[in-house]
């Protein structure tokens, strides 16, 4: 018999690589955007969980402007706190799992070294509170539970920094990037192979030892400008375009919403636990962008 599983956030970065994702037979995603599960509505969202007969959802669907959620926390609070408190709730009833996705924004940035799933949090902005509240209330609701933070995602849908930073590229005479906040890129395309098969252990082969928190980056830290640099010189071997890109600081380009200067995880315990470790993060970089100057070649034939 095939496993129906609730993926939510089909418009998403995540959610669509979950969309594309090579599953195994015996499991069947359904993959659902807002017009069916609105997190704004928790009700609703809960009822989608209870009348669905699924045997796992996954949530990756979020409100995700970082700086917006400054001025709408209220919102961002709805969407990413009580939005997953109800799926917890209704997965509980339902006596099935919930993989949950959380953020690197959880944490202050001022640990010297890799944040390990047992740091203590400390959010700097609205959107980092919110999904905390989503990972509170995760746990206090549902404890067959995996929540996998995640950080600096990037695809070839949606928006993202590598995209912008292509535009720019194509547009402007030099780039200025920050250079002082650290982190690690992971591709969306990475992140569902890897959901993918937490959601086989889980549903197929009946793990019940591993609920918990993990982390789930790409392998290797670097920082906004050196991801930029990357983007630019892969772009450069296609395009002869290279401006330079220049190093600035977090204090040369304001935001509405305060950043973590240091957000690398670490990622030991989904190894050690799942047996999964996320690629290196230029090698999936390299894939994304073969895939959009595909997309573009494509476009212009
Ligand atoms: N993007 C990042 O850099 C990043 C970093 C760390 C963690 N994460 C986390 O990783 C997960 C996946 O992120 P992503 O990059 O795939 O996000 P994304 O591309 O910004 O997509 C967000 C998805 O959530 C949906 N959504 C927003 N509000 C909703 C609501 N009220 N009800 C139902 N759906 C709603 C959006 O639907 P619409 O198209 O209808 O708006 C969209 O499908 C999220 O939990 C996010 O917090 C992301």
């Amino acid at each position: 018999m095939t496993a129906r599983i609730l993926v939510t956030g089909r418009t998403g970065q995540v959610g669509t690589e979950l969309g594309r994702a090579a599953w195994p037979p015996g499991l069947e995603p359904v993959v659902v955007g807002r017009e069916t599960l609105d997190l704004a509505d928790p009700e609703a969202a809960a009822r989608a969980v209870r009348d669905g007969g699924y045997a796992l959802v996954i949530n990756t669907a979020a409100y995700t402007a970082v700086d917006k959620a400054e001025e709408e926390e209220d919102l961002a609070t709805r969407v990413n706190g009580e939005g997953p408190r109800a799926l917890a709730m209704a997965c509980t009833e339902a006596g099935i799992p919930l993989i949950q996705l959380s953020t690197d924004y959880v944490f202050d940035g001022v640990k010297a070294g890799a944040y390990t799933e047992d740091d203590a949090v400390g959010p700097l902005g609205a959107y980092g509170r919110s999904k905390l509240a989503g990972e509170v209330a995760v746990r206090a609701q549902c404890a067959c539970h995996v929540i996998l933070r995640t950080a600096w995602v990037f695809s070839a849908h949606g928006k993202n920094f590598v995209k912008t930073m292509l535009r720019l590229a194509a547009e402007k005479p030099e780039l200025r990037v920050v250079a002082d906040q650290h982190g690690c890129p992971t591709a969306a395309h990475d992140i569902a192979r890897v959901v993918v098969e937490i959601a086989r252990q889980v549903v197929l082969e009946g793990r019940r030892d591993a609920w918990g928190t993990y982390h789930l980056v790409g392998e290797g830290a670097t920082t906004w400008h050196g991801f930029a640099s990357a983007i630019v010189e892969d772009q450069a071997a296609r395009t002869g375009k290279r401006p330079p890109v220049r190093p600035i600081a977090t204090t040369d380009f304001p935001t509405p919403a305060r950043r973590p200067a240091n957000s690398v995880l670490e990622t030991c315990r989904l190894r050690d636990t799942f047996g999964l470790s996320p690629r290196p993060w230029p090698e999936t970089l390299a894939e994304v962008l073969a895939e959009l100057f595909d997309e573009s070649a494509g476009a212009g034939s």
